[in-house]
């Protein structure tokens, strides 16, 4: 792998340093919080596109906090006297973090970005200089071993992670560690691969500078740096899923043809799960001519595993393409390049007979049941962050439907979920609606057409009355023939507490 145009990386081994440097930003505020607010949300967010210009006139004054955030996230240089008063300036150049330029300055030699924790922790991330936001594409780095810091594909991630206590957590294809980071906070032992030995080295700086334990580091392709007798209560891994002609950039294009990374990836990891265990993946997959994109999904969900799988965009090839000739920062060189590189994307295609690429979520959790569950589905709407808490909760609605036939669940008790609301849909001045919508406003947002006894039966569910007791009174309400309501409603109420409208009481 070549690295040739990176700059060396500062010294994992010297703790004590990191521990000064920690205290040293955390002393000038130079957290999540502060950085919002000296920067602004717009001139933040720019940031993430790969624009400097407006942090760079939001941090001209002379504060500490201003001046680490043009050396350590805006890459400018700073003069050795004034950097002195703020960090362990000699520490620093010593163990790498910084180095000299010119007679009397200094820079950075990664990129070092406050992120916040889930618990209000003061984290910071390491990574390559000009990557802590907006990628690779803004600074035209493309040398292929290049560690990007946090993009929104992490921070997905990590929000829909199961967040439960387990003692053993993978991290496979770590990059600047804000996985194993997270992981960190509620695993006991955390192992972190990756192909690119740098990706580990930052792991490391991101770990130590963010003052979390040290993980079990391992150089390695997919599962090849893990024994086959050992297994994990969680695994996670934002893979390099860009399906491309050719692999060019570590963190993104994993080498093998088409989507066969993610699939390779999901196939093995069934046997790596501890029984309950849970495995989180961001994904992208091929829609194939003559193909569902859900039946080839469903192809790669491994023996033994339950599996909720969600499409949450769907790009035609020629935007696929696009989006990450941009990421490369390929618009910017030489047209004829681009082009070139456009068309071999497209040809990759049409061989593949590739009509579109899907992103979206895998999550499977081991279990012994003996029919799994694999729901493949397509919610492009907005959700709400953190979610690992719904999509446990997915997983314990799959274990109670599954161990509840109809007769059981006519006997059952349900309480209508939180937050949930009724919509009338129909034309202005009608004085029926067409149809009714229960929607929610929490986790996945969903929004489910009912006819009027789904409607009714969710809006009397109080947790008092059981399933069957309240289909009769509405039977009688309606003048419907109980038996048959008895009979045709739980498919519907299925469907309910499948998707978290209703609650078993
Ligand atoms: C998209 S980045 C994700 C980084 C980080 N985990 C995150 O969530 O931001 C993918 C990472 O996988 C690594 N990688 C690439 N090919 C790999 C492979 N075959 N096996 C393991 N890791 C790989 C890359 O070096 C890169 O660090």
């Amino acid at each position: 792998m070549s690295n040739a145009s990176l700059s060396p990386l500062p010294s994992a081994d010297r703790p004590d340093v990191t521990a000064r440097l920690r205290d040293a930003l955390l002393e000038a505020s130079f957290t999540a919080d502060g950085l919002l607010e000296l920067l602004g949300a717009p001139a933040y967010a720019a940031l993430s596109r790969s624009e400097t210009v407006p942090a760079l006139r939001a941090t001209r004054g002379d504060t500490p906090l201003e001046l680490l955030v043009r050396l350590f996230l805006l890459q400018q240089p700073a003069s050795y006297a004034r950097v002195a008063d703020v960090l362990p300036v000699d520490a620093c150049l010593e163990s790498g973090w910084l180095d000299r330029v010119g007679d009397d300055e200094v820079v950075a030699t990664v990129d070092v970005r406050p992120y916040g924790g889930p618990g209000g922790e003061d984290w910071f991330i390491v990574s390559d200089l000009g990557c802590a936001v907006g990628g690779a594409g803004g600074i035209g780095n493309h040398a292929e071993g290049v560690v990007l810091g946090v993009g929104g594909a992490s921070t997905t991630l990590a929000g829909l992670t199961v967040r439960t206590p387990v003692s053993a957590a993978l991290d496979l294809g770590t990059g600047s560690g804000i996985q194993a980071l997270h992981a960190a906070a509620h695993a006991t032992r955390v192992t972190a691969t990756d192909v690119n030995p740098r990706a580990l080295h930052i792991t490391a700086l991101t770990l130590a500078l963010s003052g979390a334990p040290a993980a079990d580091l391992r150089e390695g392709s997919l599962y090849e740096p893990v024994a086959d007798d050992e297994t994990y209560d969680l695994i996670v891994s934002n893979p390099p899923f860009v399906i491309s002609p050719g692999a060019r950039l570590t963190y993104r294009d994993g080498g093998m043809g088409g989507d066969d990374l993610c699939r390779s990836l999901v196939q093995q990891t069934g046997e790596r799960l501890n029984e309950g265990g849970f495995a989180h993946f961001l994904a992208n997959w091929q829609h194939v001519e003559g193909e569902e994109w859900t039946d080839r999904l469903r192809s790669w969900v491994p023996r033994g595993c339950d599996a909720w799988i969600v499409q949450r965009e769907v790009q035609d090839v020629t935007q696929y393409a696009e989006l990450w000739l941009r990421d490369a920062g390929d618009h910017r060189g030489d047209p004829a390049d681009y082009q070139a590189r456009y068309d071999a994307w497209l040809d990759e295609f049409e061989a593949r007979k590739v009509r579109a690429v899907g992103f979206g979520w895998i999550t499977l959790r081991r279990t012994g049941a003996a029919e799994p569950s694999v729901v493949a589905e397509e919610w492009p709407h907005p959700i709400e962050q953190p979610l690992g808490e719904t999509v446990r909760a997915h997983f314990d609605r799959v274990d109670y439907l599954r161990s509840h036939d109809d007769a059981a669940l006519l006997e059952a008790h349900f309480a209508l979920a939180g937050e949930v609301v009724q919509e009338q849909v129909g034309l202005p001045g009608a004085e029926d609606p067409e149809h009714v919508v229960l929607r929610q406003n929490r986790g996945m947002r969903r929004a489910t057409r009912v006819d009027t006894v789904g409607a009714g039966f969710a809006g009397v569910c109080d947790g008092t009355m059981s399933a069957g007791r309240i289909l009769d009174a509405i039977a009688q309400l309606v003048g419907e023939d109980p038996v048959a309501l008895r009979d045709r409603t739980p498919a519907q109420i299925r469907l309910l507490v499948e998707q978290g409208f209703l609650e078993p009481a």
